[in-house]
């Protein structure tokens, strides 16, 4: 059992590593964006330690046999749970309200001819190389070539002057590149657009084309940009009704014949027939009657309204003329291929391809590397935008240069689609970092519905509202899952975007695709837009949580993953574990989140889960209770044994987990689940009160008691009137 085979230490040093570099241990991630995915490495060492007889060090690293056994995940978002139970054997049900959760779930886990899939994959790539490759050359400044690769093209967003009508150029800043990757700093001159290279930002010299200074401040701040020809501001995005334009400055480039001798990368203005392609792109759009591109409109939102704040009111206008012609033509190529998982799987790859085929995506300076629309939770607008080239850089065999186009999600999605029939796991010679890294085959396991087309697995995976699916009691050994955590990730306003594009393409006769948007009332998370409060948040979970449980079979376990800064967060997971008639066995902590790049001793950020391992309280009894400071103690040596630098912030959740857990199991001898949530939740605010509150809850983190109190209960009063956010990873993948 989980309770007595889990290793915190063995477990913490693997996923923390896993969350560092998720693909290098779980491939399989790449076949589509999901976000916050939990790391596989976890879920495996939950489900070996609960089935397997061995000690957990030793089965992780052998082939487990879970035939017989079903799981289940009820919010399998990225499905990270079922794939771990699916590659081990088990049969699976999974269910996610949103549609794109259930077709990412379905691509990861359905057998594919990778033979089949990369043949047409690269036959795809030519055809586009043929019909629109020559817009994505450039000519190269150094030797003339006009072949050379565009990696990405820069775009700066243009107003006119309110005052006289100039346009201006809204650089935040106009620096191209710093001097990390590219020996020298970039800097576009405000006179006459050029590029000059300079060592100090702070006194850069002279452009070396028209000798103009160069600027040490960008054009455009707080929302106001100053023309140089009037001498007046202009307010943008100003209650625009349509999307602001955009001019092509600047390009980054490849060129064959001159990187050998090149140090750094290779950057230019746009020139005349940089702009002439960007003229052609908008003629061949002109002329073309869309059969994939979507007219649908963007709905407000607690993520989407800032978009129709910068006149964006339809998803087609985040995307400009050149990526909506090769995303057209994309579509076309993939609708006619007659393989239905082939299909389906270049339909996929499109899906994905979109997060970097549009114009909100931006430049980071410091990497060089166009940042996807997904690299945070929401739609923040830059004021310069980053196009990828859409077919990709060959390499000569090694990784593609530059990121965005078909050939890095092709050959994301062919490794990870090769995972799937060879998993593998990662082992550590010591937790030091720079350790050796072996990779160990797991041979007899693979990830699929089928091998080769002969062995079969089933797989139950639905798109479907949890709190409302038929769970056949007593028909489940375990669930293992990652509830939504309040109002962290609006997954249906973000996955719209690639959505309204999929369900063109694949969505006709899937009823998973009948609805135009994947909101719904019933997903679980706070939203302000759709009104849903805390009280709608616990009464889902509730629900979900209830109806899965009384689906296991006796004794199985109900576990889930579960983090917030904030301990009022948690009680409405306390009130569905309450609700479901579980009691809480243990409380296990794991990394589960990227470590930011500054990861300070003292700071709140925090990347440890709790993982709360539950078990009905009719085949369990309720659980004595630890004595609290002394298993926090016990948990942080074995973090640290697992080789995590923890944070305060890492303290504090696992010290909020060892209090739910005993408020919990205070709590379930009397539990009323008539009353209603109000009820419910006072009643964990008066428990928590009794426990000694935040001051109590500081002295377990070892956290300054002055300090003050971030909660929103903090004034015993309820309701609050949401839970804020907790910062999330900022980038995956
Ligand atoms: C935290 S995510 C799961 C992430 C996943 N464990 C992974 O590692 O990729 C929670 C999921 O719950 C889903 N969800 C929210 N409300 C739901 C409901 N009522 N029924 C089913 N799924 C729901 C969301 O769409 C989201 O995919
Ligand atoms: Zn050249
Ligand atoms: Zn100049
Ligand atoms: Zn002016």
């Amino acid at each position: 059992m989980i309770e007595d085979r889990y290793d915190i230490a063995f477990v913490a040093n693997l996923a923390r590593r896993e969350k560092q570099i998720q693909q290098i241990y779980r491939p399989v991630i790449a076949v589509h964006k999901w976000f916050a995915r939990r790391p596989g490495t976890l879920f495996r060492a939950l489900m070996l330690a609960e089935f397997s007889d061995l000690s957990l060090q030793d089965a992780f690293y052998q082939a487990a046999n879970l035939s017989g056994k079903t799981i289940a995940d009820p919010f399998m978002g990225g499905g990270t749970p079922l794939l771990e139970a699916n590659r081990m054997g088990a049969h699976v049900q999974g269910c996610d309200i949103n549609p794109m959760a259930y077709w990412i779930v379905r691509q990861e886990m359905e057998y594919l001819n990778l033979q089949d899939y990369s043949a047409a994959a690269s036959k795809l790539r030519k055809t586009l190389e043929s019909e629109l490759g020559h817009l994505y050359r450039t000519r190269c400044e150094v030797c003339g070539n006009p072949e050379a690769h565009v990696k990405y093209f820069l775009w700066v967003k243009v107003v006119d002057c309110h005052h006289c009508g100039n346009s201006l150029d809204l650089f935040p800043d106009y620096l191209v590149a710093e001097d990390a990757r590219h020996p020298k700093k970039v800097l576009v001159c405000s006179e006459c657009g050029q590029l000059t290279e300079t060592s100090d930002r702070k006194k850069p010299g002279y452009c070396t084309n028209c000798q103009a200074p160069l600027p040490t401040v960008g054009s455009a701040k707080s929302n106001r940009c100053h023309c140089s020809r009037c001498g007046e501001k202009t307010k943008y995005p100003n209650g625009t009704k349509t999307p602001i334009r955009h001019r092509l400055f600047a390009i980054e480039y490849q060129c064959p014949n001159c990187k050998p001798k090149r140090q750094g990368r290779f950057f230019k203005a746009s020139d005349t027939d940089d702009l002439a392609k960007v003229a052609e792109a908008e003629n061949r759009l002109a002329a073309l009657s869309p059969q994939y591109i979507p007219d649908d409109a963007i709905p407000a939102g607690d993520e989407t309204t800032r978009l129709h704040r910068w006149g964006y009111s339809r998803y087609r206008e985040l995307f400009n003329a050149r990526q909506l012609i090769g995303l057209e033509t994309s579509c076309r190529l993939i609708a006619a291929q007659k393989d239905e998982r082939i299909r389906n799987a270049l339909a996929t790859n499109l899906s994905d391809l979109l997060r970097y085929q549009n114009m909100l995506c931006r430049y980071d300076t410091m990497t060089l590397k166009s940042l996807d629309i997904f690299s945070v939770h929401g739609f923040p607008v830059g004021l310069t935008q980053c196009e990828s080239n859409l077919l990709g850089i060959e390499n000569g065999g090694s990784f593609p240069t530059g990121s965005g186009g078909w050939l890095n999600i092709i050959e994301k999605f062919t490794k990870a689609k090769a995972y799937c029939d060879k998993p593998f796991e990662v082992r550590h010679q010591g937790t030091a970092k720079g350790g050796r890294k072996v990779t160990v085959p797991i041979s007899g396991e693979w990830i699929g519905d089928s091998r080769n087309g002969v062995a079969k697995r089933a797989l139950d995976i639905v798109c479907a509202d949890a709190a409302n699916w038929d769970w056949r009691p007593e028909s489940l050994d375990g669930v293992f899952t990652d509830p939504p955590y309040f109002g962290n990730v609006q997954y249906a306003e973000l996955m719209d975007f690639c959505y309204v594009w999929l369900r063109r393409l694949v969505g006709k006769g899937n009823p998973a695709f009948s609805t135009s948007s994947t909101r719904h009332a019933q997903e679980l998370t706070g939203n302000e837009n759709m009104r849903r409060g805390l009280a709608h948040f616990t009464e889902g979970l509730a629900e979900v949580f209830s109806r899965t449980a009384a689906a296991l079979k006796p004794g199985g376990p109900f576990v889930f993953t579960y983090h917030h800064n904030d301990i009022t967060a948690y009680f409405p997971i306390a009130v569905a574990i309450l609700d479901a008639g579980l009691v809480c066995s243990k409380v296990l902590p794991c990394p589960a989140e990227m470590g930011a790049s500054i990861h300070i001793k003292g700071t709140m950020s925090s990347t440890v889960d709790s993982v709360f391992v539950c078990r009905r309280r009719q085949d369990r009894g309720i659980p004595e209770p630890d004595v609290i400071d002394n298993a926090i103690q016990v948990d942080m040596r074995a973090l640290e044994t697992g080789g995590l630098n923890a944070t305060l912030g890492d303290t504090r959740c696992v010290t909020y987990g060892h209090i739910i857990r005993q408020a919990i199991n205070d709590l379930a001898g009397d539990w009323q689940t008539r009353v209603s949530v109000k009820d419910k939740l006072d009643i964990l605010v008066r428990w928590f009160a009794t426990f000694g509150g935040q001051a109590v809850a500081r002295e377990l983190t070892g956290e300054n008691c002055s300090r003050e109190s971030q909660s929103l209960f903090s004034d015993q009063t309820f309701p609050p009137i949401a839970i804020k956010r907790s910062v999330h990873e900022p980038v995956s993948v």
